[in-house]
Parts: C-alpha cells; structure tokens; sequence
C-alpha cells in the first residue's frame, strides 16, 4: 500500500496504528473556575531533558468557543499542569476520564480518583500513580489541527515503591501504552541489547 497524505480522507489509522506504543499522559489541569480536569493523551514525549521538556498534542476541538479541548484551554488559562503515568492497574480510570463531561464536573469525581496535593502548580496528581511530574507552560505552538503543548518540568514525583537502589525501575513502573483504537501494551515483556560503542 502507498499512501499520499492528499489523497486519502484521513491518515489518522496508520499513524496511531503505525507509532506504536505511545506513551499515554494522563494530563490533570485546574480551570478558572476551580473545577480539575483530568485526560488522556497519547500523542506524548520528551522533547528535551536540559531543561526537562514534555509535549502533548491535542486535536483542537471545532465544538468549543476557544477551538479546544479543555486541557490545552485550562493550560493556555494557567500555564499549568501535571502529567500523570499510567500503569496497567489505573488503565480502566485513565480510559474513563476520556470521556467528555459536562462544564463543571471533574473527571477525578466521575472515575473516583483521589487527588494528591502538588508542591509547584495548582492542579492536582492522580494519588494512585507512581511517577508524576509538575510543569509549567513553555510553549503552546499551533500545529494545523492539533495545538502541541510544551511543558517544562518544574517537579517529579516517584513513589519509592517503583525504584531499585534510588533509581527509577521501568520494570517496577508497570506502565502501558496505547496502540491504535481500544488496544494497549503494557511494558512486562521485553529484551535488552547492548548499545555499539
Ligand atoms: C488512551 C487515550 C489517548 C488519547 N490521546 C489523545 C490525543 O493524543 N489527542 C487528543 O486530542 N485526544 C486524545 N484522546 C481523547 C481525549 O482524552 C478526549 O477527547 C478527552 O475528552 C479530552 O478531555 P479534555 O477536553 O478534558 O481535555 C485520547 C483518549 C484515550 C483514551
């Protein structure tokens, strides 16, 4: 199969299909109005380690006012939020906070997720995840329909539960990732390979 961008409705199946797994930022925000917002979003990385940098890209979202999803609106509002990791024993709360609720409601209540308080912005963590990192805006840069989100790190946190000898463990942090539609990949299996010098 050959596919020119152009020509077909929507390359949106072989990209989520193809980049594979995507790493999943469960994104807690707090609006203007005090209500905290809590979302999935795969399309998710680290963009630079000095200074530490995330991204998250949502598709903008042509029923609001704004143009957006409430997460990048609460962010552009605030200029703040936390990316939560998702492990496999939070995957079915993480899928429920996708859903789109009335203005008002918090995801957090809906799933029934306790918040944990955060030391450098006002949005809360998800209690029950291991790794959590507090950022601040950096940039929110326009990318044909999508708005990407730049994030710096401002604070980590890391339940010593998912380290060995003071470091982060990945075979400990049980996280998952998303593969395309309703499937996912946790990290259990896996094989190692030396670097060439
Ligand atoms: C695992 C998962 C990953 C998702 N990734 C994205 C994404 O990368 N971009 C996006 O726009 N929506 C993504 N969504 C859908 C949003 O989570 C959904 O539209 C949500 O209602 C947005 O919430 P918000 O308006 O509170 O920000 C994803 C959903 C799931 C379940």
């Amino acid at each position: 199969m050959e596919l020119d961008p152009d020509e077909v409705p929507s390359l949106y199946r072989t990209l989520a299909g193809a980049v594979v797994p995507r790493p999943i930022a469960w994104v807690s925000t707090t609006g203007p109005d005090g209500v905290d917002n809590l979302a999935p979003y795969s399309f998710f990385n680290v963009v630079a380690v000095d200074p530490p940098v995330v991204m998250f890209a949502p598709v903008n979202d042509d029923q609001s006012p704004e143009g957006l999803k409430d997460t990048p609106r609460n962010v552009a509002e605030t200029g703040e939020f936390v990316v939560n990791v998702v492990t496999e024993s939070l995957a079915e709360p993480m899928n429920e906070t996708s859903a789109t609720l009335p203005a008002g409601e918090s995801e957090f209540d809906r799933a029934d997720l306790e918040r944990a308080e955060s030391r450098t912005v006002a949005p809360p963590r998800v209690a029950g995840t291991p790794v959590a990192f507090e950022c601040s805006l950096y940039e929110m840069l326009p990318v044909g329909g999508s708005t990407m989100v730049l994030g710096e790190v401002e604070w980590v946190h890391v339940d010593d539960a998912v380290t060995t000898a003071g470091k982060l463990d990945t075979r400990k942090l049980d996280a998952v990732g998303r593969l395309s539609g309703s499937s996912y990949a946790t990290t259990a299996e896996r094989f190692a390979m030396e670097r060439p010098p």
